[in-house]
């Protein structure tokens, strides 16, 4: 199992204005705990409650078709790519970045095994997209089109584009390019796949973006690329079991979720910075930002009451950000609480060898990268622990599926614990849906014209 150090959030090692009396908060908010996981594993069978997330790891059914799937296309393709945004993508981004050896897509065919390489369209760039487009043979290529509503702009106008550009190369066989994740039976998207005969998955009902990583939204372009979604799987389910357990001091997610809490509405810590000390963890940070702003930035409880909570993330990189952005968070504002996640076995081990001994650099040698890299980062914990900022480590043993699983499952149970603490919806996320219902008022969509008189105004306006 990961394992999970919150000592530097006490108040014995960083002071009673920063830390927290961890044994009297576990005490005070036991039952509290046991409540809501009593609660959440209660409801989250339940339509409308948007917890069908935590029934992933058991989804067998899609497990079989997406590998039935991904070994039918097999040697079929050069490139997979995937169409996107947000939580249609971030998922899928991470766990392919951290889970493919480095630098995948520089591999040749040889060393990659055959298996073809992967690329996230998760941006509208006119030049990015251009470049994209013209350096891929699209004939070789499968696209992923991931859009739960199915009619986001930003993802449906690159679809757009691409079927097109399929079409003109590859006349009505074009269609065996494109594969569809999106809902089962609403959206644009679904009756465009359903018209021109796409193979289709399903986004399934009750799972929002950000929680959507292990249903055929993740795990498709996972297993399209070679990765062990079964390993991934099995780590959820481990973590799921750990995490149903309703005692405080047993569940890393409801520490961690406290922890946040509490720093953050007592002690103002109103910044959660995530910071893995391994390249191949970086976009999981970008995940994990995600997963957190949209589930807790909100204006209203679950009362009416207008309360704008929720901790503002921030993605940061070991060791790189040591020489960027940890002045800020030793000196600057004592604001955040920082998250460290760190490997102990790496796959490589990179020695530095004893050269230049006699110079002040010499001491370097006969040491490794592995050494130096865990090295920084407790150099860096307790660094922060002395200047009294709060910090949690989370380590796992290697970068596998299976640790993988266990972290962003643990994450979005954290998540969910949190929503509750704070009293609102972590499932929604109205401040999204207001930009997107403007975008579609700006380009002219149907039944927003109302909307695009006053919005031009205010663009005037400001
Ligand atoms: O978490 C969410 O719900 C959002 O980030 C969505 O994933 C994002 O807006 C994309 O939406 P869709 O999958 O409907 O295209």
């Amino acid at each position: 199992m990961i394992q999970f150090n919150c000592k530097n959030v006490s108040s014995n090692i960083i002071g009673e204005d920063n830390g927290l009396d961890l044994e009297c908060e576990f005490n005070n908010y036991g039952d509290t705990i046991k409540r809501i996981i009593t609660d959440l594993n209660q409801r989250k069978d339940k339509p409308g409650q948007w917890l069908q997330w935590m029934n992933l790891g058991y989804n067998e059914e899609t497990l079989w078709y997406v590998k039935e799937y991904a070994s039918i296309v097999q040697g079929r393709f050069e490139n997979i790519l995937v169409l996107g945004i947000g939580g249609s993508a971030l998922g899928g981004m991470a766990l392919s970045e951290a889970l493919l050896p480095p630098y995948w897509n520089l591999l040749s065919e040889e060393q990659r095994e055959g298996l073809p390489r992967i690329f996230f369209m998760d941006n509208i760039d006119p030049d990015s997209m251009s470049a994209m487009l013209d350096m891929l043979d699209l004939s070789k290529t499968l696209v992923n089109v991931i859009t739960k509503s199915g009619d986001t702009a930003e993802t449906m106008s690159q679809f757009l584009i691409i079927k097109d550009r399929l079409e003109k190369e590859l006349g009505d066989n074009y269609r065996y390019n494109i594969v569809a994740t999106t809902d089962r039976r609403t959206g644009v998207l679904r009756q465009i796949a359903e018209q021109e005969g796409y193979k289709t998955f399903v986004v399934p009902d009750d799972v929002g973006g950000r929680f959507s990583v292990f249903s055929a939204v993740g795990l498709l372009p996972l297993a399209l690329v070679g990765i062990d979604i079964d390993e991934i799987i099995n780590g959820i389910k481990d973590m799921d079991l750990e995490l149903k357990n309703t005692n405080i001091r047993d569940n890393m997610a409801a520490q961690n979720a406290l922890i946040h809490y509490l720093l953050d509405t007592r002690k103002s810590k109103n910044m959660s910075v995530m910071m893995p000390y391994s390249s191949r963890l970086k976009y999981i940070s970008d995940w994990y930002v995600q997963l957190w702003a949209e589930s807790l930035g909100k204006n209203k409880d679950r009362n009416g009451n207008n309360v704008n909570i929720g901790q503002t993330p921030i993605k940061s990189l070991g060791v790189t950000d040591q020489h960027s952005q940890i002045q800020l968070y030793n000196e600057g504002p004592n604001n955040k609480v920082i998250t460290f996640i760190r490997v102990k076995e790496f796959d490589k081990t990179l020695n530095i060898p004893q050269i230049f001994e006699y110079t002040g650099i010499g001491y370097l040698g006969g040491k490794s990268i592995n050494y130096l890299i865990n090295a920084e980062a407790d150099s860096t914990r307790v660094a922060l622990a002395d200047y009294k900022r709060p910090t949690v480590t989370i380590t796992i043993d290697k970068i596998n599926g299976y640790n993988l699983g266990q972290l962003l499952y643990m994450f979005e149970i954290q998540t969910a614990i949190a929503g509750e603490l704070y009293n609102i919806d972590a499932f929604n996320q109205p401040g999204v849906e207001q930009a997107k219902n403007y975008t579609y008022a700006l380009m002219g969509r149907a039944g927003y014209e109302d909307s695009a008189n006053s919005l031009n105004e205010k663009i005037a306006a400001v």
